[in-house]
């Protein structure tokens, strides 16, 4: 929980300041206690129906927080071959993971296969190409329920402009290529999109994804994916993801009782159990006015976090180093050559933020950055990548080191 102590941002516990101090800027900072807190509430909310979650690794890869999530006993959604290699050397089982590839290469495919690892295939050639390489074999099909929902229209992943998952009509296609290759379909999926704050959607997908399961005999799970939002701005509703989940395991059940036998609910939560639980920390480089706005220079930019530049993304900001005060409206900005890399901006433009004037060498805080935020970073313009570091019970650990310049030319042969 992030507090204030002589006007001064205090991060778990910890002055904002000082963990600078001690590791540079710029500085993604993690909150265990955070991420306990968001796995225990998607247990309480969903547990009439005890799901088994499989954390979405793509929101955030850092090792130590897919320590404290396996300590939380989350299984796994990897989508590339070395995400599942990464969590295997954290320590997942091989059944913990589910491998939901999308256009997925052979190569990738037969990784999995060697590693016993599942996989959700997203297309009737997948379906294909994996039956040839494992006849006999068992699958788990991502459906596109004709329901896409999301916060940005690139993060929508159902419906007809969706490049994801087997159209839910393809019934006889998929029955066809089962019964070719004598696959036994384990498990359907879905995933319509991220940063859900209703339920409507999520609640409409999960009958369109029953009714496609109910006709398939061999069933052990329905995943109905991630998406489950968490509001960012301030005042925003967050998802009344209780009632969610009692709606979610009474429909669930009832499908159950009908199907015949008890099925496996699984969900893929990223966002929600890491995105609260992060904040970049910053430092303000340089000020600037035009006619139109006041300019807040900071040391990052998009390439560290990409979400306001790609989708608009709102992530509150605060000046960690006075955080009450007189205000200013400020539109804040990063350092790369580029007029797109500033971290104010909605899906039309600028938007300018009431900041507590800020000086150069005051630290800016963004909130809510756990998830997408340092998994989506580059090294665009040749900077380094920042720091992570991992507050727990009083302890602050480097979880990832500052890039180095070396790390950024040891691909370079012709620097060898
Ligand atoms: N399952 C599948 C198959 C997914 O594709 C995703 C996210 C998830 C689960 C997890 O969704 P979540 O619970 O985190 O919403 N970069 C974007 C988000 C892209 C999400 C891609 N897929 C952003 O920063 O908003």
């Amino acid at each position: 929980m992030n507090t204030v102590h002589e006007n001064r941002l205090l991060l778990g516990g910890h002055d904002a300041q000082a963990l600078v101090k001690a590791h540079g800027t710029p500085l993604y900072v993690y909150e265990a206690e955070v991420i306990r807190g968001q796995c225990r509430l998607l247990r309480d909310s969903f547990a009439d129906v005890a799901p088994e979650f499989h954390f979405a690794v793509k929101s955030n890869f850092n090792p130590a927080i897919l320590g404290i999530l396996r300590e939380e006993g989350l299984n796994i959604d990897a989508v590339s071959p070395f995400e599942v290699r990464l969590c295997l050397a954290v320590g997942f089982a091989p059944e913990q993971i589910l491998y939901t590839g999308n256009n997925a290469s052979e190569a990738d495919l037969r990784y999995c296969l060697e590693q016993g690892v599942a996989v959700n295939l997203g297309s009737l050639g997948e379906l294909e190409r994996y039956g040839e390489m494992n006849p006999g074999g068992s699958v788990s099909l991502r459906i596109n329920p004709d329901v896409g929902a999301g916060h940005h229209h690139h993060v929508i992943t159902g419906g007809p402009h969706s490049k994801f998952g087997i159209y839910h009509t393809e019934h006889e296609a998929i029955l066809a290529r089962l019964a070719r290759h004598n696959l036994r379909l384990v498990g359907i999926h879905s995933h319509i999109g991220t940063g859900i704050l209703e339920t409507a959607d999520m609640l409409r997908a999960m009958e369109i994804i029953l009714r496609t399961a109910a006709p398939f005999d061999d069933l052990e799970f329905i995943n109905f994916g991630g998406g489950l939002g968490i509001p960012y701005r301030p005042g925003e509703q967050p998802l009344p993801i209780a009632e969610l989940g009692r709606e979610m395991a009474r429909r669930f059940r009832e499908f159950c009782g009908v199907y015949g036998r008890p099925l496996r609910m699984k969900l893929e939560p990223g966002r929600i159990v890491v995105g609260p639980a992060g904040t970049l920390l910053v430092q303000v480089t340089n000020i600037q006015s035009t006619p139109a706005h006041t300019f807040v220079g900071t040391d990052s930019g998009f390439n560290h976090l990409v979400r306001p530049a790609l989708y608009g993304a709102y992530h509150e900001v605060l000046n960690a180093t006075r955080v009450e005060g007189v205000q200013q409206s400020v539109v804040v900005a990063g350092n790369l050559c580029e007029s797109g890399d500033v971290f104010t901006q909605n899906k039309v433009g600028l938007e300018d933020r009431l900041l507590t004037t800020p000086r150069v060498g005051d630290l800016l805080a963004f909130r809510d950055t756990g998830a997408y935020g340092m998994s989506q970073s580059s090294q665009y313009n040749l900077r380094p990548r920042p720091a992570e570091i991992m507050l727990e019970g009083g302890d602050v650990r480097l979880i990832r080191r500052r890039e180095s310049f070396e790390d950024l030319i040891r691909n370079f042969p012709d620097l060898d």
